[in-house]
Order: structure tokens, then sequence, then C-alpha cells
């Protein structure tokens, strides 16, 4: 077996872990069963430091290593929200809510570092320190950003960190790498057209925002085709677009637009903001009609340093011997992003095997990936941090 023989053996506690948060998935920040469990076992572990609520529902694991000569602080991050969903696997172990679901694997992802954990723990077979990361609210509330606004990273030290993730269609055992962006930059906008309303039968006597919108949606597709380079990655998508008006005969006084904006660079992110306002705001002024633009950036593009990603991809070399570089970035987001801001790491993908997509309801993370991811986040420890 090419992963630490201790995961073998732990890998159906670890499972049994697993299943329990799939059971009792918890949305954004109200994470409260899950926080509560892992810090709970994490003092169970011996943890030398538990700290509860850092990002509202976070919770550190502190574990320092036999000796501490360099003083290196290596931070390990695990994500432990669900997603509002209707399960429909039929697992045994389903989800026992309706409407939500551990769609994303971060059931995995958190009842995998929790066994690194323990086996950091047990062993301490290390020169320095590491901290364990469990962050609520990644799947839309910014709880890795929360947690890097509560100081986090400067309370523990922590001078680098690495994050991972499973992913669909990349097999078992294989991880995935490479330096630079990893995921996207997540914005979005919202425009409100106001034309004037009236008689359906009297165009002429309005200001038709119903129009006006539709030209809208089509000139924002010139933001990919004509404003940004070609080489450079992008994706604008229209995603609501509402009349106030349900009748046949009613032209309506205004319009609501909202859709989302991918990029790798943030080069690119600040030009297409700049370029999507002036379009919506400058087709609204051709027609006669106003608009209100409100553009939200959202998640950062998940970089990975390139220092760092070799040391991630070394990892993952020791733990499988298979590990993907060639994979293109997906242009999703993340926001471990926001550690990777506030510290230099990387993030690698974990294989999940052939199963459906993460975000759909079939969807089911492999357990036979546990000795692989929680290898690897021990591996990151012992490799960064050798023992003296
Ligand atoms: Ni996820």
């Amino acid at each position: 077996m090419p992963v630490k023989n201790r995961f073998a053996e732990l890998q159906p506690e670890i499972a049994a872990w697993r299943r329990d948060f799939h059971e009792n998935p918890e949305l954004l920040f109200d994470t409260y069963r899950t926080s509560g469990l892992v810090a709970e076992r994490l003092r169970e572990f011996g943890c030398d430091e538990v700290v509860e609520g850092i990002g509202r529902t976070g919770v550190v694991g502190v574990i320092r290593g036999r000796t501490d000569s360099a003083g290196r602080v290596v931070g390990l991050r695990a994500d432990m929200d669900a997603l509002p969903i209707n399960e429909i696997t039929g697992l045994p172990y389903a989800s026992k809510t309706p409407g939500k679901m551990h769609a994303c694997g971060h059931d995995g992802h958190t009842a995998m570092l929790l066994g690194a954990a323990k086996y950091l723990a047990e062993t301490r077979n290390f020169d320095g320190t590491a901290v364990v990361i469990f962050q609520p609210a990644e799947e839309g509330g910014g709880g890795g950003r929360e947690m890097v606004e509560d100081g986090m990273m400067d309370r523990f030290g922590i001078q680098e960190v690495y994050g991972m993730h499973n992913m669909p269609g990349i097999p078992v055992g294989t991880f995935a790498i490479k330096p630079g962006p990893m995921m996207a930059a997540a914005d979005q906008f919202e425009a409100v057209i106001t034309g004037r309303g009236g008689h359906a039968a009297k165009p002429h006597t309005t200001i038709d925002p119903t129009l006006v919108a539709s030209h809208v949606v089509v000139a924002l597709q010139s933001v990919a085709s004509r404003t940004i380079d070609p080489l450079h990655e992008i994706v604008v998508s229209v995603c609501t677009f509402r009349t106030e008006s349900e009748a046949f005969n009613v032209i309506p006084q205004t319009v609501l637009l909202r859709g989302t904006v991918r990029t790798l660079d943030p080069k690119v992110r600040d030009q297409a903001r700049t370029r999507i306002t002036e379009i919506i705001e400058g087709t609204a002024a051709t027609f006669g009609a106003t608009a209100e633009v409100n553009y939200m950036n959202g998640y950062p593009v998940t970089m990975n340093a390139e220092e760092n990603t070799a040391f991630a991809l070394a990892a993952a070399e020791a733990v499988s011997g298979k590990v993907d570089t060639s994979m293109n970035p997906m242009m999703g987001a993340e926001d471990f992003s926001y550690m990777l801001e506030s510290r230099p790491g990387a993030y690698i993908w974990l294989g999940n095997g052939d199963t459906a997509m993460v975000h759909h309801p079939a969807y089911n993370f492999d357990d036979e990936a546990i000795p692989f991811g929680s290898s690897w986040f021990a591996e990151m420890v012992e490799s960064r941090m050798p023992a003296a």
C-alpha cells in the first residue's frame, strides 16, 4: 500500500465519521453540529490547542511536533458545509434533512483532515507546528474569508497553507495540481433597467425595457468575444431575466438582469467589470432607458504559489505516485482563495472516480479516497517539517 499504513487501518473509522456527517448536513455558517463534533474529536486526539468560533463557526486545532527548531507553522484546511439540494442517492446514510445534502464531498474533506489530525497527534513525527483548519460556509458564504478576517493566520502564526478538494472524473488515488490559477474568480452583477411601461398595442408611447434588456444580453456576449484577449479565459453568463409583468398585453416598467462573471486573471477581472458596467448603462441610454448596475466582487482566483505547488506535488507523489499536472483550471470558485491571498500555499484535487459531478443530487464522496487524502495532509506536514 503506497499510502501511510496507519490510514489503511484508520479508514473504516474515518469513513464512519464521514457517513455521520453525510447524514447530518448543515448549510453555510450553521455548521453547529459538525463544528462541535470536530472540536470534540480534536480534543480527544490530544491536540495542543482547540479553538472554536473562528469566522463564526470555524474550528482550529494546533498540533505541535516533537521539536520546533525552525519555528515553522503549516496550515491544512478542510470545509464543512453542505448544499441546499435534495439528495437522490438512496444511500443508507443519505441526508436525513430534506433540502440539504453533502453534494460537494465536504463531509469527506472534514473526515480526512480529522483522520490526519488523529495521526499527527499520535505520532508527532515532525519539527514544527501543524494547524488544522475546519471552515464553514465555503458554498457561497465566504467562511474562509471570515476566518482570515478574524485574524486566524496571525493568531496561530500560520506561514503556509494547503487545501484539498475531491474531483469526480479523476481516478481514486490520483491527484491533480499545477502552479497558477486552479479555480476562477466568481463575480456577480445585477442590473435594473427602467423604461416607461404602457399598453402593448401602443409601443411607440413606451420605452420598452424588455427590448432594451434583450440588447444588453446580446451586447454582453461581446465581452468574451471582443473585449478580452482570446488567450485569456472568461465566462459571462446572464442567468436571470425578469420583467415585472405576467401579462400578455402590458409593456413593463422595469426588467431585472442577474449574472455571473468567471475569470482567472485579476487584470481580466477588472477589465470585465468596467466593460460590463459600460455596456449595460450605455445600451440602456441608447434606447432612452436607465440602468442601475450593482457589480459585486465574489471569491478571488484560487492561485497556487509556484514553490508550494512543488511541495504539494511531491507529497502527492510520495502518497500515490499518480499526479496529473496537465488538467485545465476550473471556472468554478473556491473560498480557500482568501487563505491563499493571505499566505502562500497550494490547492490540490483528489480523484473521486467515476461518480456524479459535485453539486449533483446523485453525487457521493468515495470512501476509498480516504487513505490517499488523509495521507496527503499528513505527508504535507511531515515533508515540510521533517523530524529533526
Ligand atoms: Ni466544494
